[in-house]
């Protein structure tokens, strides 16, 4: 067997989730699965709706509320980029300690309808974030555009010159470009300097474009894509060096938003077993060949799992320990709360056990 059978770990960092909205149906039966799954801290995604997370009062609020399903967690806040986000805003956020500004390219992603057409009128914005040291995460796709030649497929790879021109235009600007699926995104992050850094998921370390074409479980955006992007993630997992760190993207639907009559809603849900999905994919890698198993050391699995992210944010590195063990859990066939149902990741599957010590 490629891997050991039991990790201890200091409790990890998510970096990358979807909660919901709070207080809320999904909310609440995911929050309590943070820490369960062996993570103590979050950075929280602010793409709610009917309204995104615009100002400070409302990410403020949203944390209280999160606090109240679980208070031992350490949540991340966010804002979402849109025109009501002013300098201002963003020097009140930094005092507030926000902890970055997600934007959403408009028609990329669930409830993106509010996101940015350009960059350009956030250049004062983004100053000041540059100014304060707020970070900006990137959901790193153009919309599709048959007119353009843009599918899901290539959506990323069109993004990166976006990417390279906020960092020409802002170099001491902190960016995180979020869930990175593709060779090229990772090219292209490892080629820039440290204030430049990519999240990478636990699904994405697993699937192929086959498999979400397949099951509406699978399916997310940015999707998974071909073996060649799978393999350059897994390589960039284990050759990190801070570059690349875990956020899952763990995105909650309802079963009926993903099964519906409508287009199924974008989105993996993975939170309660986040690190177990991370440890099976790299033990398939190991078995396919894409990755050494000698390259998947107890250092790597501290970087990317607890400490990169942390130190990116400048958040203090965890107190508390984890033991991973093979084999100690069974992934759920779902999750039941008031009225939802949410099918995560791998479900039924056996996976990895945690414990807190
Ligand atoms: O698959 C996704 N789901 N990608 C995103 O960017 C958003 C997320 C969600 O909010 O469901
Ligand atoms: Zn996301």
């Amino acid at each position: 067997m490629a891997l050991k059978d039991s990790y201890t770990l200091p409790a990890a960092a998510d970096m990358h989730v979807h909660l919901r909205n709070a207080p809320g149906a999904i909310a609440s039966l995911v929050t309590p699965t943070i820490r369960s799954a062996g993570v103590d801290t979050v950075f929280v995604m602010p793409n709610l709706a009917p309204r995104p997370v615009v100002s400070v009062a409302e990410a403020l609020e949203y944390k209280k509320a999160l606090q109240q399903l679980d208070g031992q967690v350490n949540y991340l806040m966010s804002l979402y980029l849109h025109e009501s986000v002013t300098p201002d805003v963003i020097r009140e956020a930094k005092k507030a300690g926000i902890a970055g500004v997600k934007a959403y390219p408009r028609g990329a992603t669930t409830n993106s309808q509010w996101g940015v057409v350009s960059f350009e009128p956030f250049h004062e914005v983004l100053q000041a974030m540059e100014e304060e040291g707020v970070v900006l995460n990137l959901h790193g796709e153009v919309p599709s555009s048959s007119a353009d030649g843009v599918t899901v497929m290539n959506a990323e790879e069109r993004f990166l010159p976006v990417l390279q021109g906020l960092v020409a235009k802002y170099p001491r600007l902190k960016i995180v470009l979020e869930h990175c699926t593709s060779a090229d995104a990772v090219k292209a992050v490892t080629a820039l300097g440290e204030n430049v850094v990519a999240t990478i998921t636990a699904h994405h370390l697993s699937l192929l474009v086959d498999d979400w074409s397949a099951n509406v479980h699978h399916y997310c955006k940015p999707s998974a894509k071909s073996p060649e992007d799978r393999r350059a993630l897994l390589n960039a997992v284990v050759t990190s060096n801070g570059k690349f760190f875990l956020g899952t993207d763990s995105a909650p639907h309802d079963i009926t938003s993903k099964k519906g009559k409508g287009n199924t809603a974008a989105g993996v849900f993975t939170q309660p077993h986040a690190l177990g999905y991370v440890l099976t994919a790299l033990e398939e890698a190991i078995a396919r060949g894409d990755i050494a198993d000698s390259s998947v050391t107890e250092d790597v699995l501290k970087g990317f799992f607890s400490e990169y992210g942390r130190q990116f944010y400048g958040v203090p590195l965890a107190t508390k320990q984890i033991r991973l063990t093979r084999g100690g859990a069974r992934v759920e066939e779902s999750l039941k709360g008031e009225g939802v149902e949410v099918v995560p990741f791998r479900a039924g599957e056996e996976t990895w056990g945690v414990e807190w010590l």
